[in-house]
């Protein structure tokens, strides 16, 4: 069987650039292809705004020796990669826009690779697509190039279970779901990825399987997430702390609950259900539970806003809220479909002034401020959304020292904070 150790990474985001390092690392040479010329630039000057480390490295200073010792180069030419390598792993996803999934990217992807396919190369997809597109949708763009899958080339599926923040220690140390279009492809891709995985290779009977597994996966977590959500709202009306009742309901060997919080964001979970209706459509089925989790995530960020409002002692346009944490989880520079977004929003609509401090997130929006005094400077309240370094959440004296009104409130959706330890400090509490 073909070394596979000449890698090109489709795709350099949150999943495709840790992963072309983790290759490189390994010794592979590695081309990493983008279509976003201003991250290939990026790159190239050893800049990436992402959170990852692996044993104590940065994911800069991974960066930077991958290149220097020429195992990693980033590119926005395909043909590059197309003509140095035989083996292509495409992390391009799928946005879900107005509730629809976007093919354009994956479509656009697969005919890049059709033009330069060579016999016996291996194209593996990690994205999570909904179930039966690897076969129905990016077989066909593939087989335009004139080679057969299955018999001129090698076209494998393998899911991406990472979480931001751990990619490289999950890349190696996760289990992964392998299948492919015939033996011989679900050989190439396991060979490929025992690279870098040394985790369990779990070999599933078709792609369809593993396809449909991923979605299931990110979906079963966002209606454990709703549950919870909805768990809350019992236990505040009971007075008790949704957080203990969790932490102590789990020491129960066969109960996994999750943690509330002010919604759910990212590219994986909200989309999950997205990915699955168009095939449940077609098949038939419908999705009751699905849906109802779904609706209780995505309105969730305007009940927290709705509980600042209810916590302002002036009107809402003479109001400021400072909110701490932006990503769409804690310690993150992710704001993709964060919560946070759709709390500020909420908020700007009744006419509120926000400001937001979070300096792990590199996106540009005018309500970030730069500096944490900035956001908190004559706030009527805090809303905290997401644990960051950089915020000093003990530091309650000196935020109340920028703020205004006698008793500002904080809201804490993250459980940074215990009730009476905040109001002992001049503020009112209010948690999930
Ligand atoms: N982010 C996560 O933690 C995570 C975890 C598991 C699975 N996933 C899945 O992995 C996939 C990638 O997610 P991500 O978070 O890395 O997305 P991302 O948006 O960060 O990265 C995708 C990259 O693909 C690039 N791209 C788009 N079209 C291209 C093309 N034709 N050729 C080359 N590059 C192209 C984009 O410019 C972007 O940089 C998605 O399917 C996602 O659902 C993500």
């Amino acid at each position: 069987m073909e070394n596979r150790n000449q890698v090109a990474v489709f795709g350099l985001g949150f999943v495709g650039l840790p992963l072309a390092l983790s290759f490189a690392m390994r010794g592979a040479k590695v081309v990493g292809v983008d279509i976003d010329t201003h991250l290939i630039e990026e790159l190239n000057q050893g800049v990436t705004h992402h959170l990852e480390a692996y044993q104590g490295e940065t994911i800069q200073e991974i960066l930077k020796t991958q290149m220097a010792a020429g195992r990693f180069e980033a590119t926005a030419n395909p043909a590059i990669a197309m003509d140095k390598c035989n083996s292509f792993i495409v992390t391009v996803g799928i946005p879900v826009v107005d509730g629809n999934g976007y093919m354009g990217h994956l479509e656009s992807v697969s005919k890049t690779i059709a033009k330069g396919l060579k016999k016996g190369d291996l194209v593996v997809f990690r994205g999570t697509v909904v179930p039966g597109t690897v076969r129905s949708f990016i077989q066909p763009i593939l087989e335009e190039s004139g080679l057969k899958a299955g018999e001129d080339f090698y076209l494998g599926y393998a899911s991406e279970r990472i979480a931001e923040g751990k990619a490289f220690d999950e890349f190696e140390n996760m289990p992964t779901l392998v299948s492919g279009i015939n033996e011989a492809s679900i050989k190439a891709t396991e060979k490929l990825l025992k690279i870098v995985t040394k985790a369990e290779i779990v070999i599933a009977s078709c792609i369809e399987v593993v396809e449909t597994s991923k979605v299931l996966e990110n979906l079963s977590r966002d209606i454990n997430i709703a549950m919870v959500n909805e768990f809350a709202r019992f236990t505040k009306e009971m007075g008790i702390d949704i957080f203990e009742v969790i932490k102590v309901a789990n020491t129960h060997k066969r109960v996994n609950l999750l943690y509330p919080g002010p919604g759910v964001g990212g590219y994986c979970i909200p989309n999950a259900f997205y990915y699955l209706k168009p095939k449940a459509d077609e098949l038939g089925v419908s999705l009751e539970l699905s849906a109802t989790a779904r609706e209780i995530n995505r309105s969730t960020p305007s009940r927290v806003a709705a509980m600042a409002i209810r916590k302002l002692e002036v009107a809402p346009k003479n109001a400021k809220i400072c909110i701490l944490g932006m990503a769409m989880k804690d310690y993150s520079s992710d704001d993709r479909m964060s919560p946070a977004l759709d709390v500020i929003h909420a908020l700007q609509e009744h006419g509120v002034e926000v400001s937001v401090f979070d300096p792990a997130v590199p996106t540009k929006h005018d309500y970030l401020a730069d500096k944490l005094e900035d956001a908190l400077h004559n706030a009527h309240g805090i809303i905290v959304l997401a644990k960051q370094e950089g915020i000093d959440f003990e530091k309650l004296e000196y935020f109340r020292s920028f703020m205004t009104g006698d008793r500002p409130f904080i809201i804490d959706t993250r459980n940074v904070y215990q009730k009476d330890t905040v109001e002992a400090k001049g503020f009112v509490f209010e948690g999930l």
